[in-house]
């Protein structure tokens, strides 16, 4: 810590003050910025992880009447928070979040700890969430990178290295801790996530708003657009699938709960297959998969639907079948019979909501 190559020549007072006081007067009015609660910070801060701040804003506002205190989430049902979680996607980090607050009202008498030591033991608390927490809710001197952070100071100050590494972020953090504003480090650290919001974007930054413009490298040497680094992920692939409205004589439908690990985890969704091929042949695919599954022979028919969906790293391309059972299929803990209209009480992956969509007339 201290004296980095990268704060030689840099005025650093200048930085945090017109940073601190552009912060202060231009802040956006969001949520959780009305208080400094330790759990509502902690709520919001893992919500915007991988998720835009005006997708957030209906969930927080709603997550947070349904859960308002540490209490309230610790000990409540499963199923409801995954619905209030439902479309927000990465699902892990709310169960999580959930079992991090248990920690906390069962080990620390309801109280997030405000050391990076003991909050960095917490499940799902990183250490962009701990330095987020730390600085934002209880004052403290902590630096907070994520993308935002690392675009703008690999800017200011013309660094780089690639921000895909590991290595790249404890860089910026240890020289966030000789960088950061000790008399305001909530300010600072939002006023750095802030600018990299409204002024210093991905492409076009606005430059001649901004209120660190004198004091940055890359504007200087006229580099803003290079910067950062990141090297190329590589492209998600794509896995054919197909999903089956499967009907019983009610007029009910067929929902089954996904497995207890993995992608969406535990969510409920229409019963489908990844298959190997597309149009007729993947009916009688899915045919032969879930006969076999579910020890039993349906009837597969049309295709009623198509749907896309994309991860961060794996495409959905799921054609819809509707299907009827020749016999009966029973019920267990993760398998269902439900009306269409009582199906919105269960949590969906964004993909299968779509499905839901497309046959609301049939409620
Ligand atoms: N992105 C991550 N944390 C944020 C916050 N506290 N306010 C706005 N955007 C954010």
């Amino acid at each position: 810590m201290g004296n980095h190559e990268q704060l030689r020549n840099f005025d650093i007072h200048g930085f945090q003050t017109s940073l601190v006081s552009w912060f202060i007067e231009n802040q956006r009015e969001l949520p959780w910025r009305e208080s400094k609660d330790p759990y509502r910070v902690w709520v919001s801060e893992i919500m915007l992880q991988q998720t835009r701040v005006d997708t957030v804003i209906p969930y927080y506002t709603h997550f947070m009447r349904e859960f308002p205190d540490a209490k309230s989430l610790a000990y409540a049902e499963e199923e409801r928070i995954l619905k209030a979680w439902e479309g927000l996607g990465y699902y892990s980090r709310v169960r999580n979040l959930q079992t991090a607050v248990r920690e906390v009202v069962e080990q620390y008498n309801g109280h997030v700890p405000d050391t990076r030591e003991e909050i960095s033991t917490l499940k799902g608390v990183g250490p962009y969430t701990a330095g987020a927490i730390l600085s934002i809710a209880y004052g403290k001197p902590e630096p907070a990178v994520d993308g935002n952070v690392m675009r703008v100071l690999s800017r200011v100050l013309l660094i780089r290295e690639d921000i895909a590494k590991a290595k790249t972020r404890k860089l910026f953090e240890d020289i966030l801790y000789e960088l950061i504003s000790k008399k305001d480090p909530s300010s600072f650290n939002q006023g750095l996530m802030e600018l990299g919001a409204l002024v210093c974007t991905p492409t076009s930054p606005g430059c001649l708003l901004c209120p660190v413009r004198t004091h940055c490298s890359a504007y200087e040497a006229g580099v803003q657009q290079e910067l950062p680094v990141k090297a190329k992920k590589k492209k998600p692939s794509a896995k054919q699938m197909a999903a089956l409205v499967l009907k019983n004589e009610k007029g009910q439908v067929l929902i089954e709960k996904r497995p207890d690990n993995g992608l969406l985890a535990r969510l409920w969704q229409f019963p489908n297959v990844e298959t190997a091929s597309k149009g007729e042949e993947q009916k009688t695919e899915l045919k032969r998969e879930v006969d076999d599954k579910f020890k039993t022979s349906i009837t597969v028919g049309m295709a009623i639907q198509s749907v896309q969906h994309v991860f961060s790293h794996l495409i959905w391309d799921i054609t819809v079948f509707e299907g009827t059972v020749n016999e009966k299929i029973h019920e267990s803990e993760t398998r269902k019979w439900v009306d269409w209209n009582e199906i919105e009480q269960f949590a969906f992956p964004v993909s299968h909501q779509k499905i839901i969509e497309a046959n609301r007339e049939m409620r």
